[in-house]
């Protein structure tokens, strides 16, 4: 009897690929090449995706065996769960795997915006020593303001404690008795938008957070702030954050998630207090391993028809 065909649309770990191979037939395909990714799709009984691919409803159309959608990572919002569940197919993701390593990555970029890593790193490859043009700001003292208190915001908002920084925190979702044990203030969006020195996003992409940090909110905050979105795309609004930036109402962003990826190009990549990574928020070797090995091992459960319990 043939093995089921698990399907994989992205990069995902060796040990991942280990557990996964001792029972199927793993194939692997081009997830942004939807042709390719169609008609393998057809064969896959799991289809396993990180960021970049779509598993939207016309994937489900062609997908006549799929028992299984794996996303090999936090969100969920490049899965049409609605359209899965209509077709009879599992979606599962793996939760925890990169929260460490993306509450670092947001820090990683505030620091960088703080102190001008890679501008005074790119500048000096190019032989230009320039110490006063990259003076940069304390964290020490500073109000950081973190929007969205689930799992990842509450690593950030610790970590940042241990700079000495104020936390203040939005999320309507979170009791001010549970943040007052973590040591942050809960405020409303506009309070946090006036107190803040640093923002850093980590909300899922919903219809509610699309846009949440738009012209009318770049316009409530301090000139000094500096904004970190490696959340989501699109919750900070790209074209209002380059008009703020050129207005000179925000000092600075650090920005690792774009509303369109891949972006090898966008207004805010030619504004020098601007710092970019390619979507690395959850690319460290040790998230990656957890993300393969748990949507493996849910991949594996959900094909032999068990419980799939929450990673
Ligand atoms: C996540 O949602 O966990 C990440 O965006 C996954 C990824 O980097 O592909």
């Amino acid at each position: 009897m043939s093995k089921p065909v698990v399907l994989v649309a992205e990069e995902l770990s060796p040990a991942g690929i280990a557990v996964l191979e001792a029972d199927f037939d793993v194939r692997s395909v081009d997830g942004t090449d939807r042709p390719a990714l169609l008609a393998a799709v057809a064969e896959a009984d799991a289809l396993i995706v990180r960021s970049a691919t779509k598993a939207d409803a016309e994937v489900f159309r062609h997908a006549h065996r799929l028992r299984v959608v794996a996303r090999a990572g936090v969100g969920l919002d490049n899965v049409d769960v609605e359209a899965a569940t209509k077709s009879g197919v599992m979606v599962v993701n793996a939760p925890t795997s990169n929260i460490v390593t993306a509450a670092e990555h947001a820090i990683a970029l505030l620091l960088a915006t703080a102190r001008n890593v890679p501008q005074g790193h790119g500048a000096l490859k190019q032989g230009e020593w320039k110490r006063s043009k990259y003076t940069g700001v304390e964290l020490q003292g500073k109000t950081v303001g973190v929007l969205g208190l689930g799992r990842i915001g509450v690593l950030v908002a610790q970590r940042l404690a241990a700079f000495d920084m104020d936390v203040v925190a939005f999320d309507p979702y979170v009791q001010a008795a549970r943040a007052a044990q973590l040591g942050v203030k809960l405020v409303t969006l506009d309070e946090l938008l006036a107190e803040s020195d640093f923002i850093t996003v980590h909300l899922p992409k919903t219809p509610e957070t699309l846009g949440l940090i738009g012209d009318r909110e770049l316009h409530r905050v301090k000139p000094s702030v500096r904004i970190v979105n490696a959340a989501r795309g699109g919750i900070v609004d790209e074209a209002a954050l380059d008009l703020a930036l050129k207005e000179g109402r925000v000092a600075g962003a650090g920005i690792d998630v774009f509303s369109t990826e891949p972006c090898t190009d966008s207004p805010l990549f030619h504004h020098d207090n601007v710092v970019v990574t390619p979507h690395l928020g959850a690319s460290t070797h040790e998230a990656q391993e957890k993300a393969g090995t748990q949507v493996a091992r849910s991949v594996k459960l959900a094909l032999s028809g068990e419980f799939v319990p929450d990673a």
